[in-house]
């Protein structure tokens, strides 16, 4: 076994016996011959060449306007390509292969195709949030009997780690070749008052592809003094391909019976409501699966024309329990193509977002025009605004603990 990759690698005995026959050569010389069988060396620590995948790819993105340079990794395994910035941690592209031999890859979220664009507004495509992802209501909370003020962003309320959130800042990078596949770890320190938050967090995001089409997000935190975290990957996924207009024809399933209702700030009203029989029912039992336009149509209800449209709100993710086991969220099926994603977290809810907000202003890769419901995110995170439900799973986050939030996404094709 190789602590690598968990998997037994097993030498050619061609190769074995050369092995084994050099080294009892060598020991013969020294003056002790043994059968070349004991003379076998333990099992090297990293796979035979052939089997390893390869590094990831690093090339120069831009540079911000400090001068600092921002860089691109590229994650290639099993015909799946994901690539990756250092500046906000975001997945920037990440193609499906096709599937025949032939058949070209499709890129599947939204975003750029350069720095400018990230360092640009845009509404956090493929980004790693934090330190809060989602709002906290009047930006303010206690924490052990103090008040503390975050930044303002959205209405009287902090959105996604305020006006230089965690998407924003530039974060060392560690390309390597992990267990289960070519991997970046990025890492970064918010210093203590970054955007009205208390402590020092040390965060680290990292993005490894396997071979079977899985991207693992894994993200950390630690902090020297009581803070709140709550880290959300931010991809918008369109599986009929990035400039491919609107989700609304994609089928959609997600692993909840219950739904936070919001007010008119999108702050959760403090009710978990079932969702049988409203517009937010996409519980997996419906067959047929139910089509992600038939939200957009529906919600809200009586919205004037130009009103922005569809499911803005975080799911009570099924089952789930704080032992950090993988529970399936969500699965997004774009039935002209066959593809599917599946996304699995540890965490207890899914904010489910179609993109209401994109409004055709923003051109992407390829010249993509971003329409409304462009694109769909599914967000596996702590409930929104949790610091104001003390019975909700908590983000508050002390020294010598470790924040840590799964999700694999596995696409299928
Ligand atoms: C939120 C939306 C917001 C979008 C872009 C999503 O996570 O739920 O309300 O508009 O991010 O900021």
């Amino acid at each position: 076994m190789t602590p690598r990759d968990g998997k037994a690698v097993r030498r050619p005995p061609r190769l074995r016996r050369v092995v084994g026959g050099v080294l009892a050569a060598m020991l013969g010389w020294l003056g002790s011959p043994i059968p070349p069988s004991a003379a076998e060396p333990p099992m090297p620590d990293v796979p035979p060449a052939a089997a390893r995948p390869a590094e990831p790819a690093v090339r120069v993105f831009g540079s911000l306007p400090d001068g600092r340079e921002a860089r691109l990794f590229t994650l290639d395994a099993g015909g799946f390509r994901a690539t990756i910035t250092d500046f906000g941690a975001i997945l920037t592209s990440f193609l499906v292969p096709g599937r025949n031999a032939g058949d070209p890859a499709t890129d599947v979220v939204l975003g750029f195709d350069n720095l400018a664009g990230y360092v640009g507004k845009h509404p956090y495509f493929g980004a790693t949030v934090g330190r809060c992802g989602n709002r906290i209501a009047g930006g303010a909370f206690e924490l052990d009997g103090k008040t503390y003020r975050l930044a303002t962003n959205n209405g009287p309320n902090h959105l996604h780690g305020g006006l230089v959130g965690f998407d924003k800042k530039l974060w060392s990078a560690r390309p390597h070749v992990g267990a289960r596949g070519p991997a970046v770890e990025f890492s970064l320190v918010s210093p203590d008052g970054d955007e009205g938050y208390p402590g020092q967090l040390t965060a680290r995001t990292t993005y490894t592809l396997t071979a079977e089409g899985e991207l693992i997000v894994e993200m950390e935190a630690t902090t020297d003094a009581p803070t709140i975290v709550n880290l959300v990957h931010h991809s918008y996924w369109n599986l009929a391909g990035q400039a491919s207009g609107s989700i609304a024809g994609h089928e959609l399933a997600v692993f909840a019976d219950r739904y936070l209702p919001v007010d008119a700030g999108s702050i959760p009203t403090g009710v978990f409501a079932p969702v049988a029989g409203t517009p937010f029912d996409f519980r997996p039992e419906l067959a047929p699966r139910r089509r992600v336009g038939s939200a957009i149509e529906a919600l809200p209800p009586d919205a004037a024309p130009g009103t922005p449209r569809g499911v803005d709100h975080d799911y009570v993710v099924r089952d789930w329990q704080p032992d950090g086991t993988l529970r399936i969220a969500a699965i997004l099926k774009d039935p002209a193509s066959g593809r599917t994603l599946e996304v699995r977290s540890d965490q207890p809810g899914v904010q489910v977002y179609m993109g209401n907000f994109l409004d055709g202003t923003l051109h992407g890769k390829a010249g993509a025009v971003y329409v409304p419901n462009g694109g769909l995110c599914l967000e596996t995170q702590k409930h929104p605004d949790s610091i104001h439900h003390p019975e909700w799973p908590s983000v508050r986050l002390a020294p010598g603990q470790n924040y840590r939030h799964v999700m694999v996404h596995r696409f299928t094709r």
